[in-house]
């Protein structure tokens, strides 16, 4: 008989109502057709879909690529701050619908000012709808700041350079976008100056790319957390090493679904990792493109992998001991968890 047979299995209204926090979500990637019509029309831009309809019905993708295609273009109806704001609020309402209670959010600017929107106008739409979320829904919010990995060096350089007067602000920075071919060392010099100006690093790696690009993430540029990680699962001595540093491990379940790195969510990896005592946590990455948010990651991970009521609060419990919060933060947020744990 299998441990599952024995497990209790977790009722959605439990996850639901569970504290939790968010630690990889794109902002971008919360843009919905219908808010991406929206401010097309609003910003008298044409977009190459007539539809609702028949943007869902591009989101079939094969792999990262495929998606970042249509994802990059889906961003240029974001114009004005009003526009960066109005995005921003719609996934903390979802959020907090789906009982999160803190996020820490990644942006990609250079998606912005590559297109000539100011990058004072991307951080001032962001930070009114993460103050407006926090009064109105009681979510706390930080910013991360990604570096697109398919562009140079310099690129981001540059783009640190207009983070500067924005340094409060900012939690810390990423590197996303193409994976392979664009290992973390490529960027350890830049990431290193923002470690220099006080900014937590991450990085995605082992999403598509190979074990070695997150033993890069880990020696050579000293990240913080890793995004994905699953592909680390493929060597048994960085497995170790990252269950020994106690390394927080943003999944996406629904994310590597979509983007065809698991056949099926049957065979995620996620239960796994918490067997092995990795400190995985559970994201949506892009919720708009890849079919759920938080609780639909959760709630579709745990029906698939057979994820147990003390997996869940596992996870949930990570996602707060792996924020970029003090400790006085963290505990006062696990308290609640505790609290909530307690009382069903
Ligand atoms: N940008 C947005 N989502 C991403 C992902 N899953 N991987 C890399 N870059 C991204
Ligand atoms: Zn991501």
């Amino acid at each position: 008989m299998t441990d599952t047979a024995f497990a209790t299995f977790v009722s959605p209204e439990f996850v639901r109502g569970l504290p939790k926090a968010e630690l990889h979500m794109h902002i971008e990637g919360s843009l919905e057709p219908e808010l991406m019509f929206e401010l097309a029309q609003r910003n008298g831009i044409t977009l190459p879909y007539a539809s609702v309809d028949e943007i869902r019905a591009a989101y079939a993708f094969s792999n990262l690529q495929d998606f970042l295609d249509i994802y990059y273009q889906g961003a240029s109806v974001l114009q004005t701050a009003e526009d960066f704001k109005d995005l921003a609020l719609a996934y903390f309402r979802r959020l907090a619908a789906d009982g999160g209670v803190h996020a820490e959010i990644f942006f990609d600017p250079q998606t912005h000012t590559d297109r000539g929107i100011a990058f004072g106008v991307v951080m001032e739409g962001l930070l009114a709808g993460m103050d407006e979320a926090e009064r109105t829904l009681g979510v706390t919010s930080k910013l991360i700041l990604c570096f697109l990995r398919h562009l140079s060096e310099d690129a981001a350089f540059e783009t640190l350079e207009l983070a500067k007067p924005w340094l409060n602000k900012l939690a810390g920075v990423g590197l996303d976008s193409s994976e392979v071919g664009h290992p973390p060392a490529k960027f350890a010099r830049v990431l290193r100056a923002a470690r220099d100006l006080g900014l937590k690093v991450v990085a995605h790696a082992g999403e598509e790319g190979p074990p070695a690009y997150v033993w890069e993430a880990i020696d050579v540029v000293k990240v913080d957390r890793i995004d994905h990680g699953n592909r680390a699962l493929e060597d048994a001595a960085l497995t170790e090493r990252l269950v020994r540093d106690g390394t927080t491990l943003t999944v996406c379940p629904l994310s590597n679904l979509k983007l065809c790195g698991v056949p099926s969510l049957d065979v995620h990896p996620l239960k796994r990792m918490l067997d092995l005592g990795l400190k995985a946590t559970v994201n949506s990455d892009d919720p708009a493109y890849f079919g759920g948010y938080l609780l639909d990651n959760y709630l579709a991970t745990a029906a698939a992998v057979g994820l147990t009521r003390d997996d869940v609060v596992t996870l949930a419990r990570n996602s707060f001991e792996g924020a970029f919060l003090t400790q006085a933060e963290k505990a006062e947020r696990l308290a609640r968890l505790d609290a909530y744990v307690a009382a069903h």
